[in-house]
């Protein structure tokens, strides 16, 4: 059932994050515009400069509001220097606060490279790769494996001596990515570039660790019992490093347990235009959190000059979401329109920032995306 108004949260955090996030908004009050959608925007500070301020990385009040909305979108979170006595980054209770505590288990990345989209691998400002042959989803499992709390330090008088990650992989948490994998496939329905077939890849290094083959057991459950539709694909991760850059045009959906995602997405974001270009989902039943892949980018900061497309793009995976979600078909054009102004700026080239090799501040870029949305 659609709603009369979607509540949206924006946490900015730090760094470039809110310079990208009000990009983003601007872009997003121009859909809403555009499509007599109703968006009720709520903002919050966060993050490692607000625990420097206040001693607390949000506030409480900024958690109840995220978990009763309709959508999060999320900037960076983090800053060299400002730590949490625990070691971890400050920022980091935003980010796993999110996931963790909203259930946010699939962490959708799409790597798509756009027409008229350069990255700069080697110097060279040129794609290596043909945009019809770079489309496919990366899913990251996002509440288990290597980022659970199951993990600790044995210290001796002041002197760390051995520390320990425990890789914790259930049935429960491969199950529903896994799922969600074959959903999006059959959804996309358009297959891989190379031969138009739908096809799910597990990534995962089931030849060494028992988590994989447990990971590479439901695949074939899931995938067999529910979706003999869909070719079931296996690359273990480093295997698959290479053939993701040598053929990306096989890949259709990719699925993978936390920190094996974490790792591929960055070099997947490559083959996009990089990190400017990548944006994320965290989806879980009930809620969830866009973002940026990128960092806070502390030596940018303040500067107008990073590329805000990955955190528009993030907007646009939130109001596709909405609308898949609630069977909104206004928050679906929405989505759309957003998309196709991206593209259309991409095709010409003339407003891009510094790392599609253009000279357009981020500002410029948003308002070139805005001004494209009246008119695609
Ligand atoms: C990501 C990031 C985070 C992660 C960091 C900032 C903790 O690399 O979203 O990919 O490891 O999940
Ligand atoms: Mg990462």
């Amino acid at each position: 059932m659609t709603k009369a108004a979607y509540d949206v949260v924006l946490l900015p955090g730090d760094g470039t994050g809110p310079e990208v996030v009000a990009q983003a908004r601007r872009v997003l009050e121009a859909a809403q515009e555009r499509h007599g959608l109703a968006l009720r925007f709520q903002e919050f500070p966060c993050g490692a400069l607000h625990y420097k301020k206040t001693g607390r990385e949000w506030e409480p009040e900024a958690f109840a509001a995220c978990k009763a909305s309709d959508g999060i979108l999320l900037g960076a979170v983090g800053w060299p220097g400002i730590d949490l006595p625990d070691g971890n980054i400050a920022g980091y209770n935003v980010l796993f606060g999110l996931r963790f505590g909203l259930d946010l288990y699939a962490n959708v990345r799409p790597t798509k490279l756009y027409p008229g989209v350069r990255h700069a691998i080697s110097g060279q400002l040129q794609s290596v790769w043909k945009p019809q042959n770079v489309d496919l989803v990366i899913l990251r499992e996002n509440t288990e494996g290597l980022y659970t709390n199951a993990h600790g330090a044995l210290t001796r008088g002041g002197v760390t001596e051995v520390a320990i990650d425990n890789n914790v992989i259930t049935r429960k948490g491969c199950e529903r990515v896994i799922r969600k994998a074959f959903e999006l496939s059959r959804r996309r329905g358009r297959g891989a570039p190379k031969d138009g077939k739908k096809r799910v890849t597990s990534i995962d290094k089931a030849n060494v660790l028992r988590g994989s083959q447990l990971f590479r057991q439901v695949f074939d459950e899931v995938g067999q019992s529910s979706y003999p539709d869909v070719e079931r694909d296996y690359a273990f991760v480093d295997a698959y490093c290479q053939w993701l850059v040598r053929q990306p045009e096989y890949y259709d959906v990719c699925v993978a347990t936390n920190m094996l995602g974490d790792i591929v997405t960055d070099l997947a974001s490559v083959l996009q235009g990089g990190m400017g270009m990548a944006a994320g989902g965290n989806l879980g039943d009930a809620h969830a959190m866009f973002e940026p892949i990128h960092g806070s980018s502390p030596k940018h900061a303040g500067k107008d000059s990073v590329n805000p497309i990955a955190c528009i793009l993030a907007g646009q995976m939130m109001l596709q979401w909405i609308g898949e979600r609630y069977g909104d078909d206004k928050a679906l054009a929405a989505a759309r329109t957003i998309e196709s102004a991206v593209a259309a700026v991409c095709a010409e080239g003339k407003v891009l920032t510094y790392d599609l090799g253009g000279t357009a501040r981020m500002s410029e870029v948003g308002s070139e995306i805005v001004r494209k949305m009246a008119t695609v």
